[in-house]
This record gives C-alpha cells, sequence and structure tokens, in this order.
C-alpha cells in the first residue's frame, strides 16, 4: 500500500512510465537506514538518456508529500520514509470516506462472466454438493462485481436425462399422486430408489425406464405433464433454501431448455467432421487430448449430458457475450469439463479459451461422503433449520433481550454454514460438524459476526454518529490499519485465484487482531485519542461488514 502512496507521488514527475510500471519497479529496500520504499532510476535513466545517479537526484529535489518525513538520493535510487502517523491518518479516513466501496476496483472494465452454478437435480434432495457450487458461487460473483465484471448467476438446474424416464416409469407403476402433492422430493426419491433396487431383481426394468425417456424427449403429451409437475414441486421446494441462503439468480435456463437446440450442435460437430461412430452410439474421439471420448448420442438417440452442455453454452454466449465463463461445480466431473472444453476447441467456438471449471471437494460426515445414497434423505432445508434453531439458543444464553432475535438467529446459523464452507481452500474436503460451526469463539462465522457486533456496540455506546481519525499512539493500531487496508489487494487476489477463502481467513485476521487491540485499549475512556480509538473500531466495522457480504453473509448490529 505505501508502494501505490509511492507510485502515485512519482507519477507526476515521471510522465512517461505508467503508475502501474512505476509500481512494478519499486522496492522494498533490505536495511531501515534506507527507507520505506525505494525507487531504482536505471529504467528512466535508459529512456532520458541521463545518468540514474542524476535523475535520483532531481527526483528526491522535487518530490514532497504530508505522509513522507523524508525523500532521499542514494546512488541511483531515492528512497522514501514514510512517516506512519501521517499515513495511518490518510488510511484510515479513505476507508471511512468510501465505506462499504472501498476495495472495490474496475479491473473488469464491465465485461460479463456467465456463472454456471448451484444447478440442482430435480425429484431430487438439494444435496451438500449443490450447496457447495451454490455458496462458492454466489460468492464468486460478488467478488467479481467488487472487481468491476458483471456476473450472471446462471441456475442450470437438472431437468432432463435418462432417469426422467426411469422416474416417470416408476411413478406410473408404483407412485401414489397424493402423497408425491404433499412430499414431493421425499416421495420421487423414494420412487427413484425403489427403481433401482427393482431393476437390479429385473434388468429389463432399465429398458422401459430408457424408453420413457425417449418418449418424454419426442414430446409424449402424459410424460411431458408428469415430468412438469415434478419439475414445479421440486423448484418450489428448493426456493426455500435459496430463500433462507438469500441467494437469486439471472437465468433458471435448466438442461431441458436445450431439448430442441440440441440437433443444430450435432449439426456443427457433423459438418467439422468430428462425429464417429462406435457400437452404434456417436461420439467425438479425444485420444490426442488424452481423455476418454465425449458421447454425443447414444444408441437409441437420446442425447446426453455432454450434447446438452455443449449446446447451451452456445446460447449463453449468444446471449451475454461473456468474456469469461465459469462451471462451479464438484470436481468430480473434471473429466467431463475437459472433455466438452475440448470438443469446443475442436469445433474453434470462439470462446473455447475463456472457460473454466471451478472445482471443489466434497462435503463428509464422519470422514464419510456425505449423500443421499439408499434412501437416507438429508434434507438440506432441515439442515438450514436446525442451524438457526441452535444458533438462536447460542444468541439467547448471551443475550436474552436481544430484538429481532429471530432474523439475528437466520442471519447467525446460516452465515455458519457459508463461512465454515467458504474458510476453506475449496479444493479441501469438508467436515460437516454444525455445533463446530456454530461456536462464537474459533474459526467461525458467528465469531466474525459476533465480533463486528461488538464493535458496533462500541460506537453506539460513544453515542457519536461521525468518524475521524487523527492520531492514536497504540502499537497494536497501526498493524491493524495496515491490515484493513490491505483489503482491495485481498479483493483483487480473491478473483485472480477464484477463491473466497482469501476473503474468508483475511477476516479472521481482522477480528483477531481488532480483539487484541480492543482487550489492551480501553476505547471508550476519556482521551485526546478516543476520538481516533472510534474511527478505527468504525473502520473495522466497515471492512468486517463488506467482507462478510463477499461472503453471502449478514452483519447483524446487534447480537
Ligand atoms: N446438475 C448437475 C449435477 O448435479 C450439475 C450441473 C453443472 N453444470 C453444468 N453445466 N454441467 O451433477
Amino acid at each position: 500500500m505505501l508502494h501505490s502512496l509511492c507510485s502515485t507521488l512519482l507519477s507526476s514527475e515521471v510522465p512517461c512510465l505508467s503508475k502501474e510500471e512505476i509500481e512494478h519497479l519499486l522496492e522494498k529496500p533490505k536495511h531501515r537506514e534506507h527507507g520505506d520504499v525505494s525507487f531504482p532510476c536505471f529504467a528512466l535513466a535508459n529512456l532520458r538518456k541521463t545518468s540514474p545517479q542524476q535523475i535520483a537526484k532531481e527526483l528526491s529535489q522535487n518530490l514532497s508529500s504530508p505522509l513522507v518525513r523524508k525523500i532521499e538520493a542514494v546512488g541511483p535510487y531515492v528512497n522514501f520514509f514514510f512517516d506512519p502517523a501521517a499515513v495511518a491518518k490518510e488510511m484510515v479516513n479513505e476507508i471511512l470516506a468510501k465505506d462499504s466501496s472501498f476495495g472495490s476496483n474496475q479491473n473488469g472494465d464491465g465485461a460479463t462472466i456467465a456463472v454456471d452454478l448451484s444447478s440442482p437435480n430435480i425429484a431430487k434432495p438439494f444435496s451438500m454438493g449443490h450447496l457447495r457450487s451454490t455458496v462458492i458461487g454466489n460468492s464468486l460473483c460478488l467478488i467479481g462485481e467488487k472487481n468491476g465484471y458483471q456476473m450472471v448467476k446462471i441456475n442450470y438446474v437438472g431437468d432432463w436425462g435418462t432417469q426422467f424416464g426411469k422416474l416417470i416409469y416408476a411413478y406410473l407403476q408404483w407412485g401414489h399422486p397424493e402423497k408425491v402433492a404433499q412430499n414431493p422430493i421425499e416421495e420421487l426419491f423414494t420412487l427413484y430408489v425403489k427403481f433401482h433396487s427393482e431393476a437390479e431383481k429385473d434388468p429389463s426394468l432399465e429398458e422401459d425406464g430408457r424408453k420413457a425417456f425417449q418418449q418424454l424427449e419426442v414430446g409424449n403429451q402424459e410424460y411431458s405433464q408428469i415430468w412438469k409437475s415434478f419439475k414445479e414441486a421440486s423448484l418450489l421446494a428448493f426456493q426455500k433454501v435459496y430463500d433462507l441462503l438469500g441467494i437469486s439468480f439471472d437465468s433458471w435456463k435448466g438442461e431441458s431448455a436445450y431439448n430442441e437446440k440440441m440437433e443444430a450442435t450435432i449439426s456443427i460437430l457433423e459438418e467439422k467432421g468430428l462425429l464417429v461412430e462406435s457400437d452404434g452410439a456417436i461420439i467425438v474421439t479425444l485420444e490426442n487430448e488424452n481423455l476418454p471420448p465425449c458421447l454425443i448420442k447414444k444408441r437409441d438417440g437420446a442425447t446426453l449430458y455432454a450434447t446438452r452442455d455443449l449446446t447451451a453454452v452456445y446460447d449463453r454466449y449468444h446471449d451475454y457475450h461473456f468474456s469469461h465463463a465459469f462451471y462451479v461445480v464438484g470436481h468430480e466431473q473434471s473429466i467431463h469439463f475437459k472433455q466438452v472444453f475440448s470438443v469446443l476447441k475442436k469445433l474453434e467456438a470462439p470462446f473455447a479459451d475463456v472457460l473454466e471449471h471451478i472445482p471443489f471437494g466434497l462435503y463428509l460426515k464422519d470422514g464419510q461422503k456425505m449423500s443421499t445414497r439408499k434412501g437416507r434423505v438429508i434434507l438440506l432445508e432441515e439442515v438450514l433449520e436446525e442451524s438457526i434453531s441452535k444458533a438462536q439458543q447460542n444468541i439467547v444464553a448471551r443475550n436474552p433481550d436481544l430484538p429481532n432475535l429471530q432474523e439475528v438467529a437466520k442471519q447467525v446459523g446460516v452465515g455458519a454454514i457459508l463461512f465454515h464452507d467458504l474458510k476453506q481452500d475449496r479444493m479441501n474436503s469438508i467436515e460437516f460438524d454444525l455445533d463446530e460451526m456454530l461456536v462464537f469463539e474459533g474459526e467461525t462465522g458467528p465469531y466474525l459476526q459476533y465480533t463486528h457486533a461488538r464493535a458496533q456496540s462500541l460506537l453506539r455506546k460513544s453515542g457519536e454518529d461521525s468518524f475521524h481519525f487523527s492520531y492514536e499512539s497504540h502499537e497494536k493500531s497501526w498493524e491493524l490499519i495496515k491490515l484493513l487496508y490491505s483489503f482491495p489487494n485481498q479483493v483483487k487476489q480473491a478473483f485472480v485465484k477464484r477463491s473466497p477463502a482469501i476473503i474468508a481467513q483475511y477476516l479472521l485476521k481482522v477480528a483477531k487482531l481488532f480483539n487484541q487491540y480492543y482487550s489492551q485499549v480501553k476505547i471508550l475512556s476519556e482521551s485526546e485519542e478516543k476520538e481516533s480509538r472510534l474511527a478505527l473500531v468504525k473502520a473495522v466495522t466497515v471492512i468486517l461488514k463488506e467482507g462478510m457480504r463477499l461472503l453471502g453473509m449478514k452483519a447483524p448490529d446487534q447480537m
């Protein structure tokens, strides 16, 4: 951050280099006696055809700033010595002035990124894997916006494929419409499980399922009607989860939206001469890419997951002219995305180079994959409700008179789950342990929210409503201020690395350092530094709140 102050200062005297170029040249001197930042003049000497020593001397004479107590030429270098008190003042007041827009940048220049996220499968419970995609994808969208991109959130609902043939068959065979209407997700899932156990005994059922899907693909009225009712019921159930998470989407175009456009995709593949017949199925071979072949059409003419992804991406490009497209999907689908992207390269699609699979690890329960196997349905909505009610118990234990307890409990219960996911490198598998996620002390969402609420309560107690920083002498404050001021850099890094964890880990550091400061300094005690201490507390709330927002979390003012 001192670098950026230096480059701003230098840019007025060095018009032949851009601010970024200057910043790139700046160095941190090895020895303290050479100041905080040093500018080597060799590059400039080449451009100006003068000696670097001469340039260093001139610059040191011409530059000045209230933030810098000394600027000195030593040989070919210009050394800057900052005045910490002046810099601290500048930094804190900038955070306060910019408030929630502090840390925003325009690197994206308004370019559009199409993000495929969440994308649960209808007629099945919303799985923990889809929860991860939803939570990580949503946070990446918020971080992308903060970096100046326009993010389009696409929920590519899994509403097409052979499994719906099987399900329709099972429904017609064994289903009870009233039961399904009452408890659609559980009932349909039970039917789906039953289909598989019956098919183990009688393999001819597989054929019946395939036929039913064929009927659906060619538009059989009865089947389409049944499918539609499954879909409506599922979306209604999913919406409850999205409402709890506070997440919305720009597009709900699911797999079925591409049923009629698939032939066009197959024709382009055909024209390029990419299609090969294999065992009656149609495939694109990817031997040179060291990948298994990409299946385009089955022997019975049914299309596949990959065919639909190929079709959907052209449609998205047509709709959004994206500069990047993200697919936030579990790492177990890595091969699938490699195949799809390779086929698009062979097709020379104009967007083939800007597609990115953003993978993540599994959710584990007691070390095992959390899944919906064999009818053991974990309903996410129930998990969220449980987290909220536990959060409520924790809050009541500390603060029984809290106004709008329920709203805050919801923010804390949901925040705990979001943060537990996002604080880890997304490729890690994560252990699901509600009690651990909900403790107020520890690396948890509630810990951040509680720290923020404590800071807010100090501000309330002070009775002030405008804050200005001039000088604060405690040694911890300088560390804290530098950390707060590094937020913009964290925002950039989090986007570059596609990593909400960078923000999450950073917020934990801020909270820890602030809590240390808070335990060592009597913030509200009367002294001439009180106003500045409060201003620093206010700056902490700005960063914590905005940082949590980037993770999709709420920051209650009281809890
Ligand atoms: N519905 C799919 C599944 O649950 C995920 C879809 C991911 N997105 C995609 N474009 N393939 O496996």
